[in-house]
């Protein structure tokens, strides 16, 4: 507790105007930033994090000749706002939004199925992003409780991001539940890594020619981070389900400041919240152990991977006292690092290193750390404090698949652009408002017959196919 002396105190207002700088630091004002809460007819506030989405009806992002939005009838008030309303496409649509700053954009695009409702066996699409095809949903279980935020950073280099979703088919649709596209900082992807495979460990260069998808963002040792405390609202999660084995670590925690210094890892990297916690390995003997710590984590064949490994120290006595080796797939990736000398001497200071690995098909990447024989007794001799690990686009530009982008609009074109069917889609549209309505008013929960509707257009279609004509796409 403050006491009056020590609120007048001169360590106090120094200790104050501190935490006053750290605080303005803290926050990242990026030049584009767009939050859209799809189908939805009113900007939401989250509760969580205070940020705004903006109900895509009343914005002219979404170009479309056909969609329509549902909203939960009985929405899980646990669950946040943007999962309450969905937007469903039946044809080719798209979000354009507008780029002031070119280079890297983190895109989110959050997924949720609304309770009760459509048949989500027919939700067959592919998401595209200016080239990339960021996923299809071809392979997804969208059964039970499904839920989904994809996370990527990719290079925009047109003053036009344009998100486009592609049913495969017109019996099938699209949907999606909310939009992020926000303006990365730009010492957010580096271009140079160290590639490491059984064979290599050589620096490679060009790594901000290609795009990001985040597969795992991992707090070691420490509590999950929410948005509200990252400063691009990310989302890291504990290392629980990765550690192999914590016997003979420990799980540390720092209070004290995390001294950010130019040039090296910035806030927007890792938060505060990341390099204040860790696991170790510790020497309280005159022997250093013989011992790793290890993290698996599940990954596919046929893509590179980029593994970021975020270092803090801030578990030893001592500067110079911590040097360890890091592997990856059990290659020795990085051999002595000692954290002292790449943070200018500073402890508590963070530092990250980027490898690119490739995906093989043990379907596992496996990462270590442990002494090396420079790590010293009665001391810390291994740590890690995070972990990302993102798959880079394959050299089809995409992340789930052999088919490029270009394949996908014109497979489109070619299978569903020579006719369109405006009155019946109308009509289409008009029965799930009209069901919709009469289902919150009514407050029926039960399936009702007409989601089926979806499946029967293709049919009415072949009937009135080659009356109502047009080559609009
Ligand atoms: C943010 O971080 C602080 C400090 O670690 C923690 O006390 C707080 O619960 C976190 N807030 C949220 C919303 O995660
Ligand atoms: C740590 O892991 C590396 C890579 O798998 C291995 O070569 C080394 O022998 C391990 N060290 C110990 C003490 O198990
Ligand atoms: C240290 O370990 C490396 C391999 O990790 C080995 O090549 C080197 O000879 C070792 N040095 C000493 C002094 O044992
Ligand atoms: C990722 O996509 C970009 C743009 O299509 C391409 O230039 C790059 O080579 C791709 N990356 C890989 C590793 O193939």
């Amino acid at each position: 507790m403050a006491t009056l002396s020590s609120l007048t105190s001169p360590l106090f207002f120094f200790s104050f105007a501190l935490l006053s700088i750290a605080l303005i630091s803290a926050s990242f004002s990026p030049i584009d930033h767009y939050l859209v809460n799809c189908g939805s007819h009113q900007p939401t506030t989250l509760d969580s994090d205070h940020r705004r989405f903006t109900g895509d009806a009343t914005t002219s992002y979404l170009t479309t000749t056909e969609s329509t939005s549902l909203s939960d009838p009985n929405p899980d008030p646990k669950s946040s706002p943007i999962y309450h309303t969905t937007r469903v496409f039946t044809r080719l649509s798209k979000y354009k939004f507008g780029i002031k700053n070119p280079g890297d954009h983190l895109v989110r695009l959050h997924f949720k199925r609304l309770s009760g409702g459509i048949d989500y066996g027919r939700a067959k699409f592919h998401v595209l992003a200016n080239g990339f095809v960021l996923f299809n949903s071809l392979g997804m279980d969208m059964g039970g409780e499904f839920e989904a935020v994809k996370d990527y950073v990719i290079k925009v280099d047109a003053d036009v991001l344009v998100v486009t979703f592609v049913p495969t088919d017109r019996s099938n649709f699209a949907f999606v539940n909310a939009i992020e596209v926000i303006s990365a900082p730009n010492d957010l992807i580096a271009d140079v890594a160290q590639y490491v495979s059984f064979h290599k460990n050589e620096k490679i260069s060009g790594l901000l020619m290609n795009g990001y998808e985040t597969m795992y963002r991992v707090n070691v040792g420490g509590w999950k981070v929410t948005p509200f405390n990252d400063s691009l609202w990310r989302t890291w999660v504990t290392d629980d389900e990765h550690i192999k084995s914590s016997d003979g670590s420990s799980k540390v925690h720092f209070g004290g400041r995390i001294n950010y210094q130019e040039g090296g890892a910035s806030r927007e990297v890792g938060p505060d919240n990341v390099y204040n916690t860790a696991r170790v390995i510790r020497s309280s003997g005159s022997s250093v152990p013989e011992l790793n710590m290890t993290w698996t984590f599940p990954v596919i064949g046929g893509y590179k991977y980029l593994v970021r490994m975020h270092f803090c120290d801030i578990a030893s006595i001592a500067r110079g006292m911590l040097v360890f080796n890091v592997y990856v797939n059990n290659n020795l990736a990085y051999e002595n690092l000692d954290l002292t000398e790449v943070t200018n001497g500073l402890l508590a200071s963070p530092f990250y290193a980027d490898f690119v690995v490739d995906g093989d098909s043990s379907g596992v990447l496996t990462l270590s750390v442990g002494p090396s024989n420079m790590s010293l007794p009665r001391a810390v001799d291994a740590i890690l404090n995070g972990v990302e690990i993102f798959k880079i686009n394959n050299s089809v530009g995409s992340f789930d698949g052999e088919i490029c982008a270009h394949a996908v609009l014109k497979s489109w074109k070619k299978g569903n652009g020579n006719v369109m069917y405006p009155m019946l889609a109308a009509v289409f549209l008009l029965l799930i408002a009209f069901v919709i309505i009469h289902r919150r008013r009514t407050g029926v929960t039960d399936s009702v017959a007409w989601w089926r509707l979806p499946t029967e257009i293709p049919e009415v279609n072949l009937k009135y196919g080659n009356q109502l004509s047009s080559n609009k796409l």
